[in-house]
C-alpha cells in the first residue's frame, strides 16, 4: 500500500514538472520566438488568442482586415496566447507547400481527424504520405473521372426528377433547401463512384442505412470530445465490417482481370496497388487501404455539395449570368453529356472557376514546420521596430496559416473587383495570378503540391455535372434577402442564416421549372 502511494505520489510530482517544464518551455519559446517582433493584431482572448475574431467573423473578414493593417506577413495569437504565422506572400506560400517534409499538418489536427477516419491519406505524413499517393494518385487521373462521369449524371437526374415532383406539387413555384439536397447527391456519388456501394440517400423514404449512420456516429465523435463509448465502438465496427466487405468485393471483382469492369475509386487503387510494377514495400496493407473509405467520405463529399450550394447562391443573386449559362447549357441536345462535352463548355467552366475562387469551400488550412526553416519572401516586411526582413525566420513547431480565399480574393492579384461573382475574369486573367501555388485554376483552393486534393478532377466534373442538369431544369432564385445568408466555418464554410444561426446549415430557395420556347 505504502510502495503504490510513494509510487502515485512521485507519479503526480512527475507530471507536474512536466506540465510546469512544459509550460515555461512554451513562455520561453515565445519570448525568445524569431517573430516576436512581427506586427499584428492584439490577442482578444487569453484562452482563444484571435481564434475568437475568425470564427465570429465567418466569411474572413476579420483576416482581411488584418492584411490591410498589417500587410502581408504579420502574426496573430492562437490558443493560450501562442504565436501564429500568417502570411499571403506567393513566394513564401509556394516554399511551405512545397516543402511538406518540413511543414505537416499539426498534431492536433491530425489526431482529431484520424479519429474520424483513421490513418488514410489525409492524415498520414512524409514517407508514408509519398507511398500512399503513389498508389493512389493513378486512380484520380482524367481518364478514370471521365469512366465516372454517368454516376455524376445519373444522381443529378434523380434529384432532378424529385425536385420537378416538388414542382408539380406544388403549382410551379417550390421552396427547396438545396444544401440538403446536393449533400444527399454528392454522398450517393462518392458511394457509387468511391466503393461501388449504395448510399441511396436520395431515397425520399430512405432509412439512413448503415455506413451513413456509423460514419455520422464517428464524425460526431471526432468533433466533440466524447470518449470510445458504446455507440462509437459500434460505429467503428460497422464501419471496418462494411469496408472490409468492400474490399473483398473490389479485390474478387479484379481477380479476373478481363472482368475489370469495376472502375470505382477503391477498386482502381486495389487494381494499382496489386500492379507487378510496384516494389513489394511500396505495397499499401489491407489496413492502409481500408482507411481510405472513410477518407473519401470525409474529403469528397461535403466539399462539393458546398461547391455546388455557393455556385448556385452566386447564380440566383446574378439572374443575367444565370440565363447566361442556361442558354449555353440548353445548347446541348443530350441529357446525359461525357465528361468531355461538359468540360467543352466554356461559360460552364468560366462560372465554376469563379465560384471556387470566390466560394472555396474549405476557406484555410494549417501547417507546423517540424524543423527550423527560413522562408524566402517576394515582398519584404518590417517589424515593429523597422527593421525590413527579406525571409521569415520560423523555429520547429511554429505554427502557420495558409490563407486559402483570402490570396483567392486578394485585390493586389485580382483587382478592384476581386469581391465580385464575375466569370467573364477568366478569359484573361492578371498576371499576377499566375504565380499562385495553386495545382488548379489559379487558386489556392485545391491547394498546391504532394499535397494538394487528389480528388479536384473528380469534383469539377461532379460540380459541372450537377449544374448542367439543375439549371437546364429550374429557375433559381433564394428564398431569403441575400443579406441573411452568411458563412459558418468548421473546416468546410457552409451557409447559415444571419437571422436563425441555431437552424443549422441551410440554403433556402424558390425554384420553378424553365419554360423552354
Ligand atoms: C470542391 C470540392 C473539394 C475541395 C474544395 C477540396 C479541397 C481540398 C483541400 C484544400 C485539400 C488540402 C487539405 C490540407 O492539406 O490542408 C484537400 C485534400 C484532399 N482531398 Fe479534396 N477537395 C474537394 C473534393 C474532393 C473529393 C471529391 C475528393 C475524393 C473523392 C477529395 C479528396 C481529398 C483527399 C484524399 C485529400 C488529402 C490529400 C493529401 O493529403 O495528400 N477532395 N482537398
Ligand atoms: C480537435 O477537437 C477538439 C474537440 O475534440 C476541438 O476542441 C479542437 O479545436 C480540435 N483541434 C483542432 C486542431 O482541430
Ligand atoms: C459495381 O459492381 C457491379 C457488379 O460487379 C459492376 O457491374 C459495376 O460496373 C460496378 N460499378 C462501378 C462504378 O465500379
Amino acid at each position: 500500500m505504502g510502495v503504490l502511494l510513494q509510487l502515485l505520489a512521485s507519479l503526480g510530482a512527475c507530471l507536474a514538472a512536466y506540465g510546469i517544464s512544459k509550460g515555461l518551455r512554451l513562455i520561453y519559446d515565445e519570448l525568445t520566438s524569431p517573430l516576436r517582433q512581427l506586427p499584428g493584431p492584439k490577442s482578444s482572448s487569453f484562452i482563444y488568442g484571435n481564434f475568437k475574431e475568425i470564427r465570429a467573423e465567418g466569411d474572413s473578414t476579420a483576416q482581411e482586415r488584418w492584411v490591410q493593417e498589417y500587410g502581408s506577413t504579420f502574426k496573430f495569437r492562437g490558443f493560450f496566447g501562442t504565436t501564429r504565422l500568417y502570411t499571403t506572400d506567393l513566394k513564401a506560400l509556394n516554399h511551405i507547400i512545397v516543402h511538406t517534409d518540413i511543414y505537416q499538418k499539426p498534431e492536433a489536427t491530425r489526431y482529431n481527424i484520424s479519429r474520424i477516419v483513421g490513418s488514410g491519406v489525409l492524415v498520414v505524413e512524409g514517407d508514408k504520405h509519398k507511398q500512399q499517393r503513389k498508389v493512389m494518385n493513378p486512380a484520380f487521373g482524367p481518364s478514370q473521372i471521365r469512366e465516372l462521369t454517368d454516376i455524376f449524371i445519373a444522381k443529378s437526374l434523380q434529384l432532378r426528377d424529385i425536385w420537378a415532383a416538388d414542382n408539380a406539387e406544388h403549382g410551379g413555384t417550390s421552396r427547396v433547401e438545396i444544401l440538403s439536397w446536393l449533400s444527399r447527391t454528392t454522398l450517393d456519388i462518392i458511394g457509387l463512384a468511391g466503393f461501388n456501394y449504395s448510399f441511396d440517400a436520395l431515397n425520399e423514404n430512405h432509412e439512413m442505412n448503415e455506413l451513413n449512420a456509423a460514419f455520422a456516429t464517428l464524425f460526431h465523435a471526432g468533433t466533440r470530445r466524447a470518449r470510445d463509448d458504446g455507440p462509437v465502438k459500434i460505429a467503428q465496427q460497422t464501419m471496418s465490417r462494411i469496408g472490409n466487405q468492400l474490399l473483398r468485393e473490389s479485390k474478387a471483382s479484379i481477380r479476373d482481370k478481363s472482368e475489370w469492369k469495376t472502375r470505382d475509386l477503391l477498386s482502381l487503387l486495389v487494381r494499382s496497388n496489386m500492379d507487378t510494377d510496384l516494389p513489394p514495400h511500396q505495397r499499401m496493407s489491407d489496413q492502409d487501404v481500408l482507411d481510405q473509405v472513410p477518407t473519401f467520405l470525409v474529403a469528397g463529399h461535403e466539399t462539393t455539395s458546398t461547391g455546388t450550394t455557393w455556385a448556385l447562391f452566386a447564380l440566383a443573386q446574378e439572374k443575367a449570368i444565370q440565363d447566361r449559362l442556361r442558354e449555353e447549357l440548353l445548347a446541348v441536345d443530350t441529357d446525359t453529356p461525357t465528361m468531355d462535352e461538359l468540360n467543352a463548355l466554356p461559360y460552364l467552366d468560366m462560372v465554376v472557376r469563379e465560384t471556387m475562387r470566390l466560394h472555396a469551400p474549405v476557406p484555410t488550412s494549417m501547417r507546423e514546420a517540424v524543423r527550423d526553416d527560413i522562408i524566402p519572401l517576394s515582398k519584404p516586411f518590417t517589424d515593429r521596430k523597422g527593421v525590413v526582413h527579406d525571409t521569415i525566420k520560423v523555429r520547429k513547431g511554429q505554427a502557420l496559416h495558409i490563407p486559402i480565399v483570402v490570396v483567392n480574393r486578394e485585390k493586389s492579384i485580382w483587382g478592384e473587383d476581386a469581391m465580385e461573382f464575375n466569370p467573364e475574369r477568366w478569359k484573361s486573367i492578371p498576371q499576377a495570378a499566375g504565380t499562385i501555388p495553386g495545382v488548379w485554376g489559379n487558386m489556392l483552393t485545391f491547394l498546391g503540391g504532394p499535397r494538394a486534393c487528389i480528388g479536384y478532377r473528380f469534383s469539377l466534373v461532379e460540380m459541372k455535372a450537377l449544374l448542367f442538369t439543375l439549371l437546364r431544369a429550374f429557375e433559381f432564385e433564394l428564398a431569403v434577402p441575400a443579406k441573411d445568408i452568411i458563412k459558418k466555418s468548421t473546416i468546410v464554410q457552409r451557409p447559415v442564416l444571419a437571422t436563425d444561426p441555431d437552424a443549422g446549415n441551410q440554403m433556402p430557395m424558390l425554384i420553378r421549372p424553365v419554360t423552354r420556347s
